[in-house]
């Protein structure tokens, strides 16, 4: 297949590019390397089944040639990313959706959308179910990122519906592995950086709170199987075992031998209080099963962030 990656410079776009082209797949790689970087695919530099485009998918584009996949990966991922970039990521969220949606529909292609458990907000149901609606504040310093998101399920909903285009769309849960950025913000990486560092380690609230992390290697494989699936509704993706923020801190300590004290701040307005993906869905329809304990999957991401950090 001749696939599009938007946000193919990004963490999750350059797995999936990987994947795609280890699939036998060609792929056009598109990012405005807004928080992507293109070291994230040097390893591809002479791979004839890859080309890249530096380009803003909020504005008009054109791609040349048939398609048979649009994966719309690109927007800014991280709370202080969007909280930097909001109008970027509501501009990505709409406008470049749109338009990803009308060239996949234009060529014929899959569409397959990059939404995430941000939809549900902070829940009141849980764990979170697909037929759960959320509970977002439309205005809150998270709104610029749940709202785009929740605004490109929406348009990728009302051209299924209108035109008949052929879509996915994937609830990503917090996801974390090689390729993330220090300074990128997400608790995992916050956690390994300021323990590889010695810096206190910094918990937003009690700690109480419980987040569900799944390996990178895991979400690319529910993402390429959904993408072959015939399932069109809205899918989770994330690994269903739940840890609170301050168990994965103490994972953390332990596994990088890190002295670092864990010092506890203000939890941010709107931060949700639980998260939990529920699978049963991924499990039926495509016999998708994440594989990779956090514990498995820290000691994979530790060595990465110790040579970055400590070069
Ligand atoms: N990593 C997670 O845990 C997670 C969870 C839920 C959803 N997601 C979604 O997955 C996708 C990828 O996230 P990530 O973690 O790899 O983040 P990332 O920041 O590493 O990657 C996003 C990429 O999109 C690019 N981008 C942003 N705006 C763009 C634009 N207008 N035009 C072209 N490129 C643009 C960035 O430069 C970057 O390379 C995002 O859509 C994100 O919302 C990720």
């Amino acid at each position: 297949m001749r696939l599009l990656v938007t946000g193919a410079a990004g963490f999750l776009g350059s797995h999936l590019t990987d994947r795609l082209l280890l699939e036998g797949h060609t792929v056009i790689g598109m990012d405005n390397l807004l928080t992507g970087d293109l070291r994230n695919l040097a390893h591809l530099k002479g791979n004839r089944r890859f080309t890249f485009a530096k380009q803003d998918v909020s504005q008009p584009f054109d791609v040349k040639g048939s398609l048979d996949g649009v994966f719309h990966f690109a927007s800014a991922a991280s709370p202080p990313d969007y909280q930097r970039w909001p109008i970027e990521t509501m501009m990505v969220g709409s406008y470049g959706t749109q338009r990803c949606l009308a060239l996949a529909h234009a060529k014929g292609a899959r569409f397959f959308l990059a939404s995430t458990s941000e939809v549900y907000g902070d829940p009141t149901e849980h764990p979170q179910r697909e037929s759960y609606w959320g509970n977002v504040n439309s205005v809150g310093p998270r709104a610029m990122y749940d709202e785009a998101k929740r605004f490109a399920e929406a348009m990728t909903s009302s051209y299924h519906r209108t035109y008949g285009t052929d879509t996915r769309i994937v609830r990503i849960f917090n996801t974390y592995g090689p390729r993330m950025r220090p300074e990128d913000g997400r608790v995992v990486s916050n956690f390994i950086v300021q323990a590889l560092r010695g810096d206190p380690i910094t918990i937003y609230g009690d700690g109480t709170q419980s987040r569900s992390f799944c390996y990178y290697s895991d979400l690319i494989d529910g993402i390429y199987r959904l993408f072959l699936s015939d399932r069109t509704d809205p899918t989770n993706v994330g690994n269903p075992a739940e840890f609170t923020v301050s168990q994965l801190a103490e994972i953390v300590k332990e596994m990088t031998g890190s002295p670092a004290a864990i010092t506890y701040l203000n939890l941010p307005t709107d931060d949700p209080k639980m998260r939990r993906p529920d699978i049963t869905a991924a499990r039926k329809a495509f016999g998708w099963e994440p594989k990779v304990s956090l514990r498995e999957g820290l000691a994979q991401t530790i060595p990465y962030f110790r040579k970055i950090v400590l070069s």
